[in-house]
């Protein structure tokens, strides 16, 4: 029996922590410096449609300004790129978070590219050659918080992260490599990923494919985290098989419940940090 990782308890407490810096920078500043986010849809997605309002409702809690800019699914790139820079460009914008994915004639390297670092709420654009990670990718950081929380250090420990994307997998093994752990990335063109996995003190699961990992490639006594958000037949499964892995495991996130709370409280955590970046330089 493994024990399990609250993603949503912890996002609970990392909330209130983000309400009561936003409301420490107002009453500090005013209410013009309160942590704000723009949050911008392309399309009519319905698993996209939900992430942006259950986002917006975050914010509301965290007492962050939430503003959502819809757009048809047949929006140019250069008519976003422009929003961007626009939205770049207004003093009273904080943070911006494009909801990914976005359709295919629109290049999400391009995108992500011309959002200006310092409201760059996902923290995509987090340096990877430094330890500074004030702003940093939201599932990596939300992570290890869980990690932490659940008393895991990962010093010296053998890591595995499957999954090499630049917004969960690559920023994941820097963040486990700056807090000294030992770090395997595994990815689609990996050979024998089981014999990987099956050494990982700690695994981390950041694939996008339904119960990739199941028994037989975990350790006993693992610490498993899965990233995954897959849907089967209108239900949310991750990228680890839970029912047969949870057994075997010492600790486990859930999905749902797990690490998709988390990566929307890190973001709140971000914008909070945005916004007393931007209050600080307005002194
Ligand atoms: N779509 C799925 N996850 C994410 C995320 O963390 N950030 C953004 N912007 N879009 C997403």
């Amino acid at each position: 029996m493994a024990l399990i990782i609250d993603g949503k308890a912890i996002a609970n407490n990392v909330k209130a922590e983000v309400k009561e810096g936003s409301e420490a920078l107002v009453a500090r500043f005013g209410e013009e410096a309160r942590p704000n986010m723009t949050l911008v849809l392309v399309g009519s997605d319905p698993v996209s449609k939900r992430l942006v309002e259950l986002k917006t409702k975050d914010c509301e809690a965290a007492g962050i300004t939430p503003t959502v800019i819809s757009l048809s699914e047949t929006t140019s790139e250069e008519k976003l790129l422009r929003l961007i820079d626009r939205l770049n460009n207004d003093a009273d914008v904080r943070s911006i978070l494009c909801q990914l994915p976005v359709p295919e004639h629109i290049s999400t390297k391009k995108l992500l590219a011309a959002i200006a670092p310092e409201k760059d709420v996902d923290g995509f654009s987090a340096r990877i050659d430094s330890d500074d990670y004030d702003i940093a990718a939201c599932t990596p950081a939300a992570v290890m918080r869980m990690l932490k929380e659940a008393g895991v250090d990962v010093e010296g420990k053998h890591c595995v992260v499957v999954g090499r994307s630049n917004i969960v997998g690559k920023p994941m093994a820097i963040q486990l490599l700056l807090n000294n752990a030992t770090v395997t990335v595994c990815h689609s063109k990996t050979v024998g990923l089981a014999e990987h996995t099956r050494r990982a003190d700690v695994l981390i699961v950041a694939a996008g494919r339904a119960r990739l990992i199941t028994a037989d490639m975990v350790k006993e006594g693992a610490v498993v985290i899965d990233v995954g958000m897959n849907y089967i037949e209108g239900h949310p499964v991750g990228d680890v098989d839970y029912d047969s892995v949870e057994p075997k495991a010492s600790m486990i996130t859930p999905v749902p419940g797990g690490v998709g709370p988390m990566t929307r409280a890190y973001l709140l955590v971000n914008a909070l940090k945005l916004a007393e970046r931007a209050a600080r330089g307005n002194q």
